[in-house]
């Protein structure tokens, strides 16, 4: 969740730091902080706040040098404070140290540097790695990395620089991601591929355990044991525009209308000439798909609601039963996982700590691991055995949205190939939902060329304190979408019912003027959503319909009605979630909040 940058080479480091630390801040944070090693020693400035505190107080006071690293700090162990921003030095600041994650075993390694006469300014874990590295350090910055990556346990992204060594940085990465930018006569390492765009686009991933030692001219990467690993860097194919807002006014419009692009890039690179679907991430043989009795789809959030949908596709085309679980619900209940069940693991930034720890428990009890992730080389990617990448591109807004579509669109593939696998449907139905998928990407951009309605929904919510979405079947997980992204970003507490269920209880919250959202394009369930509305409509509820055109029995209930185009049924959350996630968009807006950095919430949560 914190944002990290290190450079080394001929630039000046303060400009290529801040710069990559803006295209980090979707990360979340609450302070931010430098530390650059120059002529006259280490120079440093770190402030409680947005990066533009910093930015600014650099812009009249500048630090000269070409080495230095740079942190957007997420509160975990201190409150939000100068002190507690990172860097962190040793007492005569000539060692430097920004961290991602926690210090497990912090208080016990404290209680040793204090007794040997070490002082604490802040109250972070992180100060006790820079007292590590100034008790272990002997000259040699890379052996002093090792004895500190020996004595600190739990998870960590470190960088960290020692005045006496200017031409040289490491660091150490356990669970926290960190990526290398191979430059040339300079090089990088930061959270993730956005800071380093603007400069390179060879990169390559730390694994868990490996400490890299970056020069200007050279980055050598050993495991524990001190060995040598040779990396392969991969060349990133995203445009810096895309790791930009591109002329949009926040990056969550911006996603929304990328949805189309990523329809399309995450099917069409996977259709083979014979018009089959070729997961080419996926090893899984036919005799494999034959053996499993049972599948886990395992995520958070947004991506746990696609996983929702994904159960419907899976168990429809493919007759296979689907568990679909919250992950930080699935290792406490001693989920029934063995050899015969696949478990999916859904997740955008492929570093939710909680989805990875219910990837290590399904790989525990034996199960078939595969992910469906938007980060090529995430943690989750890479504990994987089997890895479908959606295509979406770098998604920067907190509230999800093209990630949400591009991995509907994952399922539907994953379930057609099951289902072709198993033989549970007929080639004419395989093509047709194939090529349904396709027009998707079509009919949305059609879709999102007038907004207007969702416009005017957004003023008759915008003052509402609560709002209910309701739905039947796959529309009651695109109701569950809906409220979270309304919830998340504009702060209106908003609810999604089984329609079926408001009669149990929950219609008793509906009262004059509330505001209702009922999604309707399941042809079997028009008439029974149109009694559901009728219920809500006869207590006073101000409804608002999401159907499939040619429905005109909605409009004959709903106070207003969004019309989509129609789709295949199992296809509509597809189409349908859109309009929900643009009255979510434009609510905010019209409330003057921020749209892409909420508050309280950060892009991935990498810790549990
Ligand atoms: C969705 O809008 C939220 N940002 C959040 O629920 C998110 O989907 C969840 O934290 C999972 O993130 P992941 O997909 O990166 O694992």
């Amino acid at each position: 969740m914190c944002g990290i940058v290190g450079y080394v080479g001929k630039l000046n480091a303060q400009n290529v730091i801040i710069s990559g630390l803006e295209k980090l801040e979707y990360r979340g944070y609450d302070s931010a902080g430098i530390a650059v090693i120059g002529k006259d020693g280490m120079n440093s400035a770190k402030f409680k706040g947005r990066l533009s505190v910093l930015a600014k107080y650099l812009e009249e006071h500048p630090i000269e040098g070409t080495i230095g690293i740079g942190h957007t700090r997420w509160a975990t162990h201190g409150v939000p404070s100068d002190e507690n921003a990172h860097p962190h030095f040793n007492k005569d600041k000539t060692i430097a140290v920004i961290h991602n994650g926690i210090i497990e075993n912090y208080l016990e390694l404290k209680a040793m540097l204090l007794e040997k006469g070490y002082e604490f300014r802040s109250q972070t874990d992180t100060e006790v790695v820079a007292h590590l590295f100034d008790f272990y350090y002997d000259g040699d910055l890379l052996q002093t990395a090792f004895k500190v990556e020996n004595a600190i346990r739990g998870t960590y992204a470190i960088l960290a620089i020692h005045q006496d060594s200017p031409n040289e940085f490491v660091a150490l990465r356990c669970e926290a991601p960190l990526v290398i930018g191979y430059g040339n006569g300079e090089n990088f390492v930061a959270s993730d591929i956005p800071a380093v765009l603007e400069y390179t686009r060879e990169v390559a991933f730390l694994e868990n355990g490996e400490i890299a030692h970056v020069t200007a001219n050279n980055v050598t990467v050993y495991n524990t044991k001190k060995e040598i690993v040779h990396k392969k860097p991969f060349t990133v194919e995203w445009s810096l525009d895309a790791a930009t807002k591109g002329g949009y006014d926040h990056f969550m419009l911006k996603e929304i209308h990328e949805q189309p692009q990523g329809i399309r890039d995450t099917i069409n690179n996977r259709i083979d000439g014979k018009g089959y679907i070729k997961l080419d991430d996926i090893k899984l043989t036919k005799e494999e798909i034959q053996k499993f009795d049972k599948i886990y789809i395992v995520a958070c959030g947004t991506a746990y609601h696609a996983g929702c949908v994904g159960k419907y596709a899976i168990e429809k085309l493919a007759k296979i039963p689907v568990v679909c679980d919250i992950a930080s619900e699935f290792r406490y209940r001693d989920p029934f996982v063995d050899n015969k069940t696949l478990v999916i693991l859904v997740s955008q930034s492929g570093e939710t700590a909680d989805t990875l720890a219910a990837l290590r428990e399904a790989r525990r009890k034996g199960a078939r691991i595969l992910s469906i992730t938007n980060v090529v080389g995430s943690s989750i990617a890479r504990e994987s055995d089997d890895v479908f990448y959606t295509w979406a591109g770098p998604e920067i807004a907190v509230a999800s949205t093209k990630a949400y579509t591009t991995q509907l669109v994952a399922f539907y593939m994953i379930a057609l190939t099951l289902a072709l696998a198993k033989n549970t449907i007929s080639e004419r139905t395989y093509f047709m939902l194939i090529d349904q998928i396709k027009q998707a990407a079509d009919i949305l951009e059609e879709m999102l060329k007038d907004d207007t309605q969702e416009k005017e929904v957004a003023e008759l919510i915008k003052d509402k304190n609560a709002l209910f979405y309701l739905g039947r079947g796959v529309d009651m997980q695109t109701a569950k979408e809906m409220a979270l992204k309304l919830k998340e970003i504009s702060y209106i507490y908003a609810e999604s019912f089984a329609a079926g269920e408001l009669k149990h209880g929950p219609i008793a919250l509906i009262e004059n003027g509330t505001p209702v959202i009922a999604i309707s394009t399941q042809e079997p369930m028009i008439e029974k959503m149109v009694s559901n509305i009728q219920e809500v409509k006869a207590r006073g509820a101000y409804v608002i319909g999401i159907a499939s055109e040619g429905d005109n029995l909605i409009s004959s209930v709903c106070d207003k009605v969004i019309y989509v185009p129609k789709i295949d049924d199992l296809l509509a959350p597809l189409i349908s979630v859109v309009p929900g996630q643009l009255i979510a968009y434009h609510t905010t807006c019209l409330k003057g909040l921020d749209v892409d950095k909420p508050r309280n919430l950060a892009k991935s949560v990498t810790v549990e």
